[in-house]
């Protein structure tokens, strides 16, 4: 490390305390397929991509060296202008382009991905990121300039992507709205709408990302509670702190909307 300061980038679970900034560059643990997402970075910066780190090799700890990216990550209270229309439409935008920049990617067959990307959704010719979520898009002024942690970069579905990306930066409401709840579907289904439009997403597509944030809600609480009980403290804390019944309060406010939804989608 040549004596370099490390310093704790605090707000990822997965990795929690192990992902370091030194200087201009991070360091992260490395995993049995991040060679592979190594050749993803590698892609990425041979087609001009800008909004993803590059990959610069690794260190002599065995962590894999990515380009630091200036801006912001929101890691733990959501800010108001996380919430705004014109920050999902440049998230929408930053995947758009991202899978426009990964659609030549080509990994051979046997590649070793992440497996965490559920059935009808997984498999197909586009490697997403599939965590498109606060803490791993970056910003500056409000707007999403760079995807990083591609450690879930598996083939998948593109609806899959923009429902978790969805279910992050559109405010799914809940009780809140019980005054109003039929303008509040509908707001919410507009701005879903626009995320599709912004990203280039047509009809049948964009009724599909519905299913998808069913699926990828369903998927996240699995996920949450498998990790808990094998007593991953991030997600332990995560459970502790009622994330399992913010999940199922927006499960059933999906089903409550679902018409005003599926109205706004076709
Ligand atoms: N390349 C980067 N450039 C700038 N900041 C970064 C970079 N990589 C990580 N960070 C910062 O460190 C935080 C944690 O990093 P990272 O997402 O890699 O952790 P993680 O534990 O793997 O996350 P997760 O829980 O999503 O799996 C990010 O939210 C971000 O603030
Ligand atoms: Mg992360």
């Amino acid at each position: 490390m040549n004596g370099r300061a490390e310093e704790v980038l605090a707000g990822g679970a997965e990795n929690r305390g192990a992902v370091v900034r030194v200087g201009d560059t991070v360091r992260r643990p490395q995993k049995p397929f991040s060679f592979a997402v190594h050749l993803l970075l590698q892609h990425l910066e041979a087609v001009g991509f800008e909004g993803a780190p590059r990959f610069l090799g690794i260190d002599d700890a065995g962590r894999e060296v990515l380009d630091y990216i200036p801006g912001e990550t929101v890691t733990a209270t959501v800010p108001a202008w996380a919430r705004r229309a014109r920050t999902a439409d440049s998230v929408a935008r930053l995947l758009r382009d991202y899978h426009r920049a990964v659609s030549s990617f080509r990994w051979p067959s046997a590649t070793p991905w992440d497996s965490s990307v559920e059935p009808p959704w997984a498999g197909g010719g586009l490697l997403c990121h599939n965590d498109p979520v606060r803490s791993n898009i970056v910003c500056r002024g409000g707007l999403a300039v760079a995807l990083i942690d591609f450690d879930r970069a598996a083939p998948a579905l593109p609806e899959w992507e923009i429902a978790c990306a969805v279910r992050q930066w559109i405010p799914l409401r809940g009780e809140e709205d019980e005054h109003d709840p039929e303008s509040a579907g509908q707001r919410t289904a507009a701005r879903i709408r626009r995320f599709c439009d912004v990203y280039g997403l047509e009809g049948g597509s964009r009724l599909r990302v519905l299913d998808a944030i069913r699926d990828s809600e369903a998927a996240s609480r699995v996920m949450l509670e498998r990790r808990a009980a094998e007593g991953h403290p991030a997600y332990v804390r995560f459970l502790r702190e009622g994330a399992a019944d913010r999940i199922e309060a927006r499960r059933l406010w999906l089903d409550r909307h679902a018409e005003a939804l599926r109205d706004a989608m076709v």
